[in-house]
């Protein structure tokens, strides 16, 4: 199914998580699953790679040697490791260093120098990483040590890269920590809400281990199945620590999407009494903005001509389709039909939720309505916008008023004109 919603060439990866060391084997079954799969997609194309920062501890236990600059790096072998590889069928991986006794390196043969091959200790023939193109390239990452004895060839490896980024660990296909168990999930969740009866909400620290895999600029995280609101506090939580501003989308369509969904991520930005954790309690910080979707527009409702929408929830929507901009407030029929304005646009709207008005020739616009919406703002210099059903007027008498007619949502006129 995700194959086909973002193509098979998207697909990045699939972990299983630990979720239930004990199991849970349903009678009759052999096996206990302890798992659940973590599956993982792009939308698009990216630039980054994701992936988890090392931190300082990690940097510091493996990059123990400082080059002249004082960087600290790590040297890896540039010999592959692995036997399956050397020059039987890697050909082009197979070809010599050369090495004096202060350890210089020269790519071409030179007196004093002792020529190094990817050779292991019992003579198979192995292959270095990298071709001899990007020996070249990358000369200042080779360094040559003796080990027992021998002469072997490294490279550098640093914990940034050249932009100054800390360079990303892999994602690891099994993931098993207490964090992530199931368990976890549901005393997160009762520690911020005590009397939540949601089933299964997903442990905190999971989730904060899928964000963390992404650059923080400019996140936006989504989550269209909110539930319980383990991912907006899991973002809260991640900015708390590091100070960064990702932002995040919940969506939910229970009627809990504000005394759950939301009152979590409230409580957390704010401050939960009694929690453990003592930034918790004092509330993590940030915001967001709680929406309720308004009215459904239904073109099969419409037409039928039994629920029309009322004068409001139209105003509403025609005027976000003209300015992409909400209305404020809602709209009340008035006698110049006038229903908003933005820095660009003034709106009106000539409707009433009743079928046999818009079937009326009073439902279109105009010579009266036209005087009335000309003498609101007469200095204006903005573009007025008149939606309704019809109009009795010629688009040259609209003109001159800096008037453009629209006409709102087809289906109503059409039943208007049935
Ligand atoms: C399994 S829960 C998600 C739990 C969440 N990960 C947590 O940790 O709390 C799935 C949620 O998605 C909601 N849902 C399902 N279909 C939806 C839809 N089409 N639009 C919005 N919410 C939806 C359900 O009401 C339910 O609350």
């Amino acid at each position: 199914m995700m194959d086909e919603i973002f193509g098979e060439e998207n697909f990045l990866g699939q972990v299983s998580v630990m979720v239930n060391p004990k199991g849970r084997g349903l009678k009759g079954e052999d096996f206990a699953k302890t798992h659940e799969y973590l599956i993982s997609y792009q939308g698009a194309e990216r630039d980054e790679t994701i992936g988890k920062e090392k931190s300082d501890d990690k940097v510091e236990k493996e990059y123990k040697e400082f080059d002249e600059e004082g960087n600290r790096y790590r040297a890896l072998e540039l010999r592959n490791t692995h036997k399956e590889f050397g020059k039987h069928n890697r050909k082009n991986l197979f070809y010599p260093f050369y090495v004096n006794d202060e350890l210089l390196i020269s790519l071409e043969p030179l007196k004093g120098y002792e020529v190094v091959y990817p050779v292991w200790e019992n003579g198979f023939e192995g292959c270095w990483t990298w071709d001899s193109a990007k020996a070249l390239r990358d000369y200042d990452l080779l360094v040559a040590r003796i080990v027992n004895g021998k002469k072997k060839i490294y490279r550098k490896s640093y914990p940034t890269s050249q932009d100054g980024k800390r360079v990303k660990q892999k994602i690891k296909t099994i993931w098993q920590d207490k964090a992530f168990f199931t368990e976890k999930g549901k005393s997160d969740l009762l520690e911020v809400l005590p009397n939540c009866t949601f089933e299964f909400p997903k442990p905190v620290e999971l989730v904060k281990e899928i964000i963390s895999m992404f650059p923080p600029e400019n996140l936006i995280v989504l989550d269209s199945f909110a539930g319980a609101g383990t991912t907006g506090q899991a973002t809260v939580e991640l900015n708390h620590m590091d100070g960064e501003n990702r932002k995040f989308i919940l969506v939910e369509m229970e009627n809990y999407a504000n005394t759950t969904t939301a009152e979590r991520v409230r409580r957390v930005i704010d401050g939960v009494p009694n929690a453990k954790d003592e930034a918790l309690k004092n509330g993590l910080g940030g915001s967001f903005t709680y929406c309720e979707l308004g009215e459904e527009f239904d073109v099969e409702k419409m037409l039928d001509g039994e629920s029309l929408p009322s004068y409001a929830a139209l105003a509403a929507y025609v005027f976000y389709t003209v300015t992409g901009q909400s209305l404020d407030k809602d709209a009340a029929p008035s006698a110049n039909f006038f229903i908003g304005e933005t820095d660009l646009y003034d709106v009106y709207l000539i409707y009433k939720d009743d079928i046999s008005y818009l079937r009326s020739n009073e439902s279109a616009l105009n010579q009266d309505k036209l005087d009335s919406i000309a003498a609101h703002n007469p200095d204006s210099k903005k573009q007025k916008v008149v939606f309704a059903s019809a109009k009795y007027m010629s688009q040259d008498a609209l003109k001159p008023h800096n008037i453009v007619f629209c006409q709102i949502p087809y289906a109503i006129h059409k039943i208007a004109g049935n």
